[in-house]
């Protein structure tokens, strides 16, 4: 029997800068996509994927993360005596269980790949477990992380999601090399951290969603720094290839928002607006109403 996967590590370390000044005094995994912060879609596929254990690598600022996690009785109480149990429910929706959240610091902002070591003393050393990049939000029928375990009970291993991106993306992501396409699933001969286009080994990127064994984790003691003199994830999962060619790439079903930039907000929050059905009407009507006065404006 494989191991479950029960474990998430959520990097969640990073400054924010490309959304200032709104990051200046809130983390960026709070701000919202139409009413929930980013970190509760990645909390909810999570939970979706059978995840039951959380571990949050912060850094100094993000106290708004621990708190926005936090029961609010106060809160709960007052909504209780009004009545206002769809409001109640989706509060109650966001609780954790007690001492579901680890927290771990990463001191200094040494890369993707140290973030995810700084989780290490946290995680069972026979057991998968998963990693999830918040800036990365996927919409889909069935959650992708979910999608990912599914897959990984048959194939085992280091399971990254994968997507194919146009050329001028390439050098923006880690690229698979890949050995052996089946279609969903494609097994991987080489991980290239954000390569120059010429040196791509395909168009097929990484995502923030990955499934990884503790050897790969034990790639990431040697510290070695890698594309921008940063500690690399992927540097530590193309280490693992070498040594036991046992990494996939899977391509999930679902459309994929990068909400680490600005133009990604906002059309995922154009999507996840219309996707609501309280507010789609109004919001799509006014989307078309604008659409006349954005072509005459041009
Ligand atoms: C990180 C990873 C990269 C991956 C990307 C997905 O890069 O290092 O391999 O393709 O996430 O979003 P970042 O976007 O944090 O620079």
């Amino acid at each position: 029997m494989r191991k479950k996967v029960t474990t998430a590590i959520f990097p969640v370390a990073g400054l924010g800068t490309r959304f200032l000044p709104a990051t200046k005094s809130i983390p960026k995994e709070i701000m919202t996509l139409v009413d929930r912060p980013l970190i509760q879609y990645a909390i909810d596929e999570a939970r979706a994927a059978g995840i039951t254990e959380f571990i949050f690598v912060t850094s100094r600022g993000k106290g708004a993360l621990e708190d926005y996690f936090d029961h609010s009785p106060q809160l709960e109480d007052t909504l209780r005596q009004k009545g206002k149990d769809e409001l109640l429910g989706k509060l109650l929706d966001t609780n954790m269980d007690s001492g579901a959240i680890a927290y771990v610091r990463q001191h200094k902002a040494l890369g993707l790949g140290h973030a995810v070591w700084c989780a290490r003393r946290l995680l069972a050393s026979d057991e998968p477990f998963a990693v999830m990049l918040p800036d990365d939000v996927i919409a889909s029928d069935t959650p992708c992380l979910q999608q990912m375990v599914e897959a990984h009970a048959e194939t085992g291993g280091n399971m990254v999601a994968a997507m194919e991106v146009p050329d001028d993306k390439v050098s923006s992501y880690g690229v698979l090399d890949i050995k052996d396409d089946m279609g969903s699933v494609v097994s991987v001969k080489g991980m290239v951290e954000k390569p120059p286009l010429d040196q791509a080994p395909s168009n097929l990127a990484v995502i923030g969603r990955y499934i990884l064994t503790p050897e790969t984790m034990s790639h990431l003691d040697q510290m070695k720094t890698g594309a921008g003199g940063e500690i690399q994830l992927t540097d530590a999962i193309a280490a693992e290839i070498n040594r036991s060619e046992n990494v996939y790439g899977y391509r999930f079903k679902g459309q994929r928002f990068d909400c680490g930039s600005k133009a990604g907000f906002l059309q995922a929050t154009v999507a996840f607006g219309l996707a609501r059905d309280d507010l789609r009407e109004e919001f799509q009507n006014y989307l078309s109403d604008m659409m006349p006065v954005r072509s005459a404006a041009q």
